[in-house]
């Protein structure tokens, strides 16, 4: 049977399954139930997701959890984190906790701009462009008006453009290099069409101009907003006085200085510093998803912040300065609380009502506190008691589910693992004994 197919996006969706069904699976009845299995008996609600994409065959199922107790800047949130991994949630409630009684997360907003560039080829004089662009600049606006005559009136829009020359990076190369205030909005799509009118009216504008010859040759590549936002950032911190980290037998200053030495070593070293701002982004990328925003956008713009100076180093950073421990993250993150998916999905429409309906400025806040508070549970166990023995508590419930373990069975599992830490090989060695 042929593995490709001419015009799979005109089935409709039984067609699709049947034929994914029966082309890539020895039991197609199962592969079927399955898919089937996901789809919702909603028939409104599972029309709303088929919707989302292009050739949907089903639903695919992330756990939505709720971290309580985050007291930022004196005011408490359950965040909601959609997020497979295991361990994550009961790590942000972790340091919830601990912060709740430490004077809580303080956060600001730092900048709010976002980017867009026409990216184009011109092989006339550059100063002639100059002129030209300088002159059209206005028009470059006025063209736009339609498109941002709504957010104007809500008091965002475009906020510049400039001309610029990357002609010693590549040749012939310049841009059109914008600015833009979205409000809530991500703007993605906002910023697109802008960018698109403005390449229009570039081309239009060069072709009629009398200064350049045909040769000049103003040639429009491609227009796109740009995921890195260095100016779209947020600040979240955390502090408190050295004595107060002392808890269960660890000594606090010993404590700041090994957490310090650890973001210090993340700063240093680009494969720790990976795996360090991986887990900031645990926390960020769950609340982004629950919200219904974009984590891939995000996810790349903020690795991008953090190999702004030529080295990829941590997005957090900790003091120790007369007694007092700080802690606490830059990050850039674009989101929206209106428009997109976050008016769509009813999912997503809940968790910002959970979040007590935050305009954008305040979701990048509770955001940067997830990826804080994260990051923070993580090097808490790292130098501490090592990250296995929570992770691996959090995962027996997987080792469990995937050995079928009876209730009897979790229960011995429970009482003969207790508080060390679990290895998946021990797990399954004990379930066998039992058995036998
Ligand atoms: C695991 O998902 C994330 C950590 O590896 C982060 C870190 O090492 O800081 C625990």
């Amino acid at each position: 049977m042929p593995k490709n197919i001419e015009g799979f996006s005109k089935f409709n969706k039984e067609q699709k399954v049947n034929w994914i069904a029966s082309t890539f699976f020895s039991d197609q009845q199962q592969a079927t139930r399955l898919l089937k299995k996901y789809w919702n008996t909603d028939l409104q609600l599972q029309k709303l997701h088929d919707d989302f994409i292009e050739n949907t065959i089903t639903n695919f199922y992330l756990p939505l959890g709720v971290a309580p107790n985050f007291l930022i800047n004196q005011k408490y949130y359950a965040i909601p984190m959609a997020v497979e991994e295991s361990s994550v949630v009961a790590a942000a409630s972790n340091a919830a906790k601990f912060w709740e009684n430490r004077g809580g997360f303080k956060t600001q907003v730092i900048n709010t701009e976002k980017t867009g560039q026409v990216h184009f080829l011109f092989k006339g004089d550059k100063q002639k462009l100059l002129h030209f662009f300088n002159y059209i600049k206005p028009k470059l606006i006025v063209q736009t008006d339609s498109i941002t005559k709504n957010m104007r009136k809500r008091g965002g829009g475009i906020l510049d453009i400039e001309l610029k020359d990357k002609t010693h990076a590549h040749p012939n190369y310049y841009q059109l290099h914008a600015t833009f205030d979205t409000l809530d909005a991500m703007g993605a799509n906002f910023i697109n069409s802008c960018l698109e009118q403005f390449a229009k009216t570039l081309q239009k504008e060069a072709h009629n101009n009398l200064a350049f010859s045909d040769e000049d040759n103003l040639e429009i590549i491609m227009s796109i907003v740009s995921n890195y936002a260095p100016n779209c950032l947020v600040k979240a911190s955390v502090s408190c006085p050295i004595e107060a980290l002392s808890e269960k037998g660890v000594d606090g200053l010993e404590f700041a200085r090994k957490f310090q030495a650890a973001v210090s070593i993340a700063n240093v070293e680009p494969y720790r510093a990976v795996t360090h701002n991986k887990g900031v982004m645990n926390g960020v990328d769950a609340v982004i998803i629950a919200t219904g925003n974009d984590f891939r956008a995000v996810e790349a713009g903020a690795h991008a912040y953090a190999v702004k100076n030529g080295q990829y180093k941590s997005l957090t950073n900790a003091s120790i300065n007369n007694g007092v421990f700080k802690f606490w993250i830059e990050i850039p993150i674009t989101l929206g609380t209106v428009g997109g998916l976050t008016a769509l999905h009813p999912l997503a429409r809940l968790c910002l009502e959970m979040l007590d309906n935050p305009s954008a400025k305040q979701l990048m806040q509770i955001v940067a506190v997830a990826g804080l508070a994260q990051n923070f549970a993580a090097i808490r166990s790292l130098i501490t008691t090592g990250i296995q023995k929570g992770h691996m508590k959090m995962h027996l419930k997987n080792i469990l589910n995937q050995l079928k373990a009876t209730k009897t069975e979790t229960e011995k599992v429970i009482a003969q693992f207790g508080n060390q830490t679990i290895s998946h090989k021990a797990v399954c060695d004990f379930v066998e004994k039992i058995r036998s």
